[in-house]
């Protein structure tokens, strides 16, 4: 029970890695906040936390607009008093596209939903954190914003974004007690990964002989890491980026 009495919040957490990250903290006692846009997903999410004995509250927003991501600070304050831990799992890249392909209004959505979301949702629970001396934020990058990718030239430009954003943040907040630090997933079994194959088993076969570890990750593989730097364990752990990619990306 490593956060139990600790107020978490975990944006994107209706389906997918965010899901199964709010699963987790919410498993280990943290007091959970599920933030998504999809209201059906996010109370399915809660539902889970609840039958599990765990305590939860479900905002929906658009991570993307700001006064919804301070009305997402405000109501966990009044709803649990305090904001211990952010993770920055909102994210999207639809199909993908080739560069020349694509538009100004496709650029700015894939930045606003991969980049600005954090940077507005860290600014949003910071206030909190810095009265508390105590914080930690965990963003969710991606192998894309590390090394690149074809078809992904405006996500990956996000994602490396997000990696910034992680290493000046840690810097700036080292002395508020605040730790910033950000995962980058290789391949998850998530339904945006499937949307993106199109379902094609092929393509999964493909990804499997990738990566080192012959397998496709699981959101469970995202969560124990992302639990680990939300973790005092990790206390000494800031401005970091780790791949959690089944040796995909070695650097
Ligand atoms: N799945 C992968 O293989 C993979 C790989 C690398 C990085 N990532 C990153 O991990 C994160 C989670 O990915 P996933 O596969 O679980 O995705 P997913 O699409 O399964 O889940 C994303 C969740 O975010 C919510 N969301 C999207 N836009 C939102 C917005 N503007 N406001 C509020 N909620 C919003 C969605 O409703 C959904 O519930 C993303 O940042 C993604 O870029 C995923």
């Amino acid at each position: 029970m490593r956060f139990s009495d600790k107020v978490a919040i975990v944006t994107g957490s209706g389906r997918g890695i965010g899901r199964a990250i709010a699963m987790r903290l919410a498993k280990e006692g943290a007091k959970v906040v599920v933030v998504d846009k999809d209201q059906a997903t996010a109370k399915s999410t809660a539902e889970d936390i609840k039958a599990g004995g765990g305590q939860v509250h479900v905002v929906v927003i658009d991570a993307t607009k700001r006064e919804d991501t301070h009305r997402m600070a405000r109501e966990t304050l009044e709803k649990f008093g305090s904001i211990d831990i952010l993770v920055n799992n909102v994210g999207w890249f639809g199909k993908g596209q080739v560069f020349i392909q694509t538009d100004e209004e496709y650029w700015d959505r894939i930045l606003d939903v991969n980049l600005k979301s954090a940077l507005l949702c860290s600014h949003a629970v910071l206030e909190q954190m810095i009265k508390q001396s105590y914080g930690k934020i965990i963003n969710i990058s991606s192998g894309a914003g590390k090394a690149g990718n074809s078809r992904q030239v405006a996500y990956s430009t996000a994602k490396a974004g997000v990696i910034g954003l992680t290493k000046s943040l840690a810097w700036e907040v080292a002395r508020n007690k605040i730790n910033v630090n950000c995962i980058c997933p290789g391949f998850v079994d998530t339904q945006l990964t499937a949307d993106f194959t199109n379902n094609d088993p092929k393509a999964k076969q493909a990804i499997e002989k990738l990566v080192p570890l012959g397998r496709l990750a699981q959101p469970e593989d995202m969560a124990a890491v992302v639990c680990f730097l939300a973790s005092d364990e990790a206390e000494y752990v800031t401005g970091q980026i780790i791949s959690v990619d089944g040796g995909l990306i070695q650097a």
